[in-house]
């Protein structure tokens, strides 16, 4: 997507870019069904919309389809990635200034809102505006009208805001850094993303529809996922959700070779330790201190094999454990026997006792 900061006004209004078929975007999930539905019917109407949802989920592709079903769909898209522009900047790049406004304003600029004039304004990140630019933007949806730094008088703008972020903004009101009043205007409809480990009846299509697009991208050959990497995706945790799994299909295009991801996906899936706590039942303080212990051991083995290029000797004396104790523990936290295998590790009565 065209997209720039400086220079010309015409500069700031984006081109909405490629967006995948509908079927991979929304899948098979409820979810997203429900999610397709609720933007079908926002889409045509001239009020502001809430996206939330974690980092990777789609919040600007879904921000993009919105305005391509809108009324104004032939108007300007104008986004505005809030935490890019640093503070001092942002209220003239929103809401442009008059000549003279400030030391430097040598002319008049008008602001991304203005640009958006009969389109869309997309607000990324929306908690990052500090208290002052939230009630100018509140005054924006509440009657439409703004001022530029510097200016006498208030302009009148016909715009579609539409938001999105990947905090809780319920938090930030309580905290004090989100106005309430606010809230309630930039969520009158709320789109709410599902993160990629609640729809993973979706990974594998999404998967394939990756490899298909970057195999024509790049012109490479990359053969089909093979049954074991695709039951691990079904596994991972996927904390950078869809985006996590488009760079990861990118690699393997790339490099062609399956256990580089293999190994990525087995080393993050490691990292990653989030004890599911039922608040409702009965909490077993000993079985989730078990678990993280297992947690850091695994962890602990898989960097000082990494350390010795998956040496089990080495590692072995690094760790102050037995040969055969390593052995078992690996087997025991499931990970890969060597650094390219993507067999499962045998049962350790058949390995020898010096097999490095
Ligand atoms: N449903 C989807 N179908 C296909 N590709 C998707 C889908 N959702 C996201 N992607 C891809 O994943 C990447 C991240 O998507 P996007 O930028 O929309 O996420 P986001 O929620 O805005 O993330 P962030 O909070 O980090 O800005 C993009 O390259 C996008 O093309
Ligand atoms: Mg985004």
């Amino acid at each position: 997507m065209a997209v720039t900061t400086a220079g010309s006004v015409s500069s700031l209004v984006q081109s909405l870019g490629e967006i995948p078929p509908d079927s991979i975007v929304f899948g098979r999930s409820e979810a997203m069904q429900a999610l397709r539905d609720r933007m079908d019917k926002v889409a045509s109407a001239n009020v502001p919309v809430l996206i939330q949802g974690e980092s990777g989920t789609g919040k600007d592709i879904i921000a993009r389809m919105i305005h391509s079903l809108s009324p104004w769909k032939t108007g300007p898209y104008v986004k505005v990635n809030c935490p890019a522009i640093p503070g001092t900047l942002l209220e003239s790049e929103l809401f442009g200034y008059e000549k003279g406004a400030f030391t430097g304003a040598y002319g008049t600029k008008p602001g991304r809102v203005e640009m958006a004039h009969r389109g869309t304004l997309f607000l990324d990140e929306i908690s990052e505006l500090d208290l002052g630019l939230q009630s100018k933007l509140l005054q924006l949806l509440q009657d439409g009208q703004f001022c530029r730094i510097g200016a006498q008088e208030d302009k009148k703008v016909e715009v579609r805001v539409v938001c999105a972020t990947n905090r809780k903004l319920e938090a930030e009101i309580e905290n004090g850094t989100f106005r309430q009043d606010l809230f309630y205007r930039i969520n009158v409809v709320n789109l709410q993303m599902p993160p990629l480990r609640e729809r993973r009846g979706d990974i594998e299509d999404l998967a394939a529809y990756f490899l298909d697009y970057y195999n024509r991208k790049y012109n490479c050959r990359a053969r089909e996922l093979s049954a074991d990497l695709k039951a691990s995706l079904q596994k991972y945790h996927w904390p950078g959700n869809i985006r996590e799994l488009e760079n990861l299909i990118k690699r393997y295009v790339i490099l062609g070779n399956e256990d580089v991801i293999t190994g990525d996906l087995v080393a993050s899936e490691r990292e990653y330790f989030n004890p599911d706590i039922n608040l409702d039942g009965p909490i077993s303080l000993k079985k989730l201190t078990r678990q993280a212990t297992r947690e850091l051991e695994r962890k602990v083995i898989l960097k000082v094999l990494q350390a010795h290029h998956w040496n089990r000797k080495q590692a072995a004396r690094a760790l102050s454990i037995s040969y055969r104790a390593l052995l078992y523990k690996i087997r025991d936290a499931g990970l890969p026997p060597n650094r390219s295998s993507r067999r499962r590790p045998e049962p350790i009565a058949n390995q020898g006792a010096a097999a490095d």
